[in-house]
């Protein structure tokens, strides 16, 4: 198989999924490949998802990657109607599949304070009490950003949305935020029916080939959505190995602080570099400020390591994926390099 470099570009995890989940790949029966799953409740992903998450498993959407969940979302909406609501800096699926579907959708802000960005959760109100949108959709952890949602910042965001709007909250970056506020965000799950959470396998569980997400939803959430959950099930291998994962939760806690620390001993790093500002961030990738007159020389130091090449999100907001230690020491003497030729 072609070896392959690791890209800061696309916020894979590579250090692999634990060795159970590669078992669970490896040794998966073949024998049993030529039967479906009994309907879509023979599913061994669905129960393990409720158990560990304590949600009624009629309520659980599963799907091939977060992206077939946030497809079925978008093609619900109505373009003659419909608008949508998300936080500006967003992943850029959403406005390239909006777009293609017509759909208009509005942004609210994303600010930029000392040391982390800021969701302008007034400016989300005010903005969804004058557009009524169909559907509020917020990354958090966010992409490329890093900052994240309170739970009482989301409390106040479902006590101002009409029933009738779907509240999704995009956990893509689940897994990698110490400070997670699980028992409160289940709660208002709870409590109000049109709010959702999606999440993948692709990022923390470091599956991303599998194609494998799913989400939690509240109990009017299938009804507006018009779900029909698979009639033939899915995946039996991929389940298999998704289980597996679920079940490996000390390697992936170990995971989560390697990759973690790897973050911020690079944002430190860039940070003592005049011509940049690293964001703090709570998921596997971090934003770079890069001065206007520092963007040439990054791009030149990027186009000799394609390696290392990260993505500009804003004309001067680089995102950076967090990679191994090696990756890292080699990226920041990239922004080093990138410094010292600034302006040149
Ligand atoms: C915010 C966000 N949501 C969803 C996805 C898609 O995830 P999946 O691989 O599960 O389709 C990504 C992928 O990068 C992402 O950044």
């Amino acid at each position: 198989m072609k070896k392959r470099h690791t890209d800061l570009n696309r916020n894979e995890i590579v250090q692999g999924p634990s060795p159970a989940a590669i078992k669970a790949l490896r040794t998966f029966p073949a024998e049993e490949i030529k039967f479906y799953y009994d309907g879509y409740n023979g599913s061994a992903l669905l129960p393990e998802l409720s158990k560990k998450f304590g949600v009624p498993r009629d309520r659980i959407i599963v799907g091939y990657g977060a992206e077939d969940i946030l497809r079925t979302i978008f093609d619900r909406l109505d373009p003659s109607r419909d608008t949508v609501l998300l936080n500006e800096l967003h992943f850029d699926y959403y406005h390239i599949h909006l777009h293609a579907r017509g759909i208009r959708f509005h942004e609210f802000r994303l600010i930029p304070e000392e040391r982390e960005f800021r969701f302008d959760i007034d400016g989300c109100i005010e903005t969804m009490r004058a557009l009524r949108p169909k559907l509020v959709l917020i990354t958090s952890p966010n992409n490329p950003t890093g900052n994240v949602l309170s739970s009482r910042d989301l409390a106040r965001i479902l006590a101002a949305a009409p029933k009738d709007t779907l509240v999704a909250i995009d956990e893509a970056y689940y897994g990698f935020d110490d400070r997670y506020e699980a028992s409160q965000f289940l709660s208002l799950l709870r409590r109000h029916g049109n709010l959702m959470f999606i999440r993948t396998f692709s990022k923390l569980y470091a599956l991303a080939g599998l194609r494998v997400g799913y989400a939690l939803c509240g109990r009017n959430v299938i009804a507006m959505l018009g779900y029909q959950g698979r009639r033939l099930g899915g995946s039996r291998v991929t389940e298999a190995v998704a289980v597996a994962a679920l079940r490996s939760p000390s390697y992936y806690r170990a995971l989560a602080r390697t990759i973690t620390k790897e973050r911020d001993r690079a944002i430190l790093a860039v940070n003592r570099l005049p011509h940049f500002k690293a964001f703090g961030s709570h998921a596997n990738l971090f934003a770079v400020k890069v001065s206007p007159d520092a963007r040439t020389a990054v791009e030149k130091e990027m186009s000799r390591m394609p390696s290392l090449v990260c993505k500009f999100y804003a004309p001067h907001l680089l995102r950076v994926s967090v990679a191994t230690r090696t990756d890292m020491d080699a990226f920041i003497a990239m922004m080093e390099r990138a410094d010292r030729n600034a302006g040149r």
